[in-house]
């Protein structure tokens, strides 16, 4: 499950090379007694080594970046986007005078193919952190076109339709994920997210809790929000999660699991584990539904979340995660964080909400701590 974003990058990228050598056997294929290429062929074969090409090298550097095989901190240098500007315009030049004279295997070709695998590498290298999933779903989308690009060089119906649709619903993902981090695609792609940026150094009293004392404030709550994150699904602790979460209720609390859009390694995922585990969907609440009656929750209980419920993307303005909209578990009269240390999460920055009043830290991995709880209520 916490691999899969990077599975999806090698599958885009399979898609994307294999539309690229679609295109370019079709320039091997044409019938020489029916005569050159056609220009709208050529165009499309430029389209499809160039989107493919694009999509294969970036959607490499993208898995490296998750496989931690290369640093994944966006990396920047001056003069960037220039390049990437002239490297795009390069392409579109030697595009031109190829549609004009297109063949398989002429300097041209080869300058387009290393160009178009160039700029993959250029376009991905400078998105680092939280934003990788965006980025994995916008090489998503550009596989589908790469595709539909190559269905219309060998003139193939199934491969334009299927690959609009991949296009189609790669952009959109895109488009929703963006607006869950309340950021444009453009911030995305040309900001170098965790680059630059340096959040406030957080300080204060950290106050550890053991799952005997844990489960006193849980016995007498009525109502508990879950915030289940990353280290659920590391942990597999749905099922333990849904067993407590049944406890409580037959000891009268009121349980809801509050939904972050971007908890975990990819869309879906807190959604995808609750459900396996049997968990109500009606007790399933957005973000946005959730914060408004956080000041009437008494306990939240964080399952392996960070990035998703740190104060400093609301409250600190100098935080590389700053105007990511959050789960705003420190208004709730008491937050357990379950985690096994002090250990930042996935945008690698310090969360505040450790340091809070009203927090306790439950130390330890996720299912570990929630069967402690559930031995301590039976
Ligand atoms: P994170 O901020 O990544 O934090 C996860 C936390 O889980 C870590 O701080 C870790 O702390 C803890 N953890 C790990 N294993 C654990 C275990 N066995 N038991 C208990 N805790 C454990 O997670 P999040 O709050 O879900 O936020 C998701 C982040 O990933 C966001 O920054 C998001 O942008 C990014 N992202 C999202 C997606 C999608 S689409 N969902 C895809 C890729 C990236 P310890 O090491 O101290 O235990």
């Amino acid at each position: 499950m916490t691999s899969m974003p990077g599975m999806v990058a090698l599958f885009n990228g399979s898609g994307g090379i294999a539309s690229l050598l679609v295109g370019w056997a079709a320039l091997f294929g044409a019938d020489p007694s029916v005569g050159a290429v056609t220009p709208f062929t050529a165009v499309t074969v430029f389209l499809s080594v160039m989107i493919g090409g694009v999509t294969f090298s970036g959607s490499i550097i993208a898995w490296a970046k998750l496989a931690e095989v290369m640093p994944s901190k966006a990396i920047v240098f001056a003069a960037q986007r220039v390049i990437n500007g002239a490297l795009l315009g390069g392409l579109v030049v030697c595009g031109v005078f190829f549609a004009l004279d297109p063949a398989p295997d002429t300097h041209l070709f080869y300058a387009i193919l290393g160009l178009a695998l160039l700029l993959g590498v250029m376009a991905v290298i400078p998105i680092g952190g939280a934003d990788m999933p965006v980025v994995i779903s916008l090489l998503n989308s550009y596989s589908g076109l790469a595709a539909c690009a190559a269905g219309f060089a060998i003139n193939n119906n199934i491969l334009i339709v299927s690959g609009s649709l991949v296009g189609a619903a790669g952009i959109i993902l895109t488009n929703i994920m963006c607006k869950a981090m309340n950021r444009s695609l453009a911030n995305v792609l040309f900001s170098g997210f965790g680059a630059v940026k340096t959040a406030t150094k957080v300080e204060g009293e950290v106050k550890s809790i053991v799952a005997e004392d844990a489960y006193l404030i849980l016995e007498a709550a009525s109502s508990v929000t879950f915030v289940p994150g990353y280290g659920m699904a590391v942990a597999q602790a749905q099922h333990v999660v849904r067993e407590l979460g049944g406890i409580l209720e037959a000891n009268g609390c009121e349980v809801s699991f509050a939904i972050h859009p971007v908890a975990g390694r990819m869309p879906g995922h807190m959604n995808v584990l609750l459900a396996e585990a049997n968990v109500p969907y009606d007790q399933l609440l957005e973000s946005d539904d959730i914060n408004p009656r956080m000041p009437n929750v008494d306990v939240a209980v964080v399952i392996g979340a960070n990035d998703v419920v740190n104060p400093a993307a609301r409250d600190d303005e100098a935080s590389p995660i700053y105007g990511m909209p959050i789960v705003n578990v420190d208004h709730a009269r008491t937050v357990f964080v379950l985690k096994r240390s002090m250990a930042s999460g996935f945008a690698g920055v310090d969360n505040p909400l450790f340091f809070g009043t009203n927090t306790r830290m439950l130390f330890g991995d996720a299912k570990t701590s929630i069967s402690a709880l559930i031995a301590e209520f039976k």
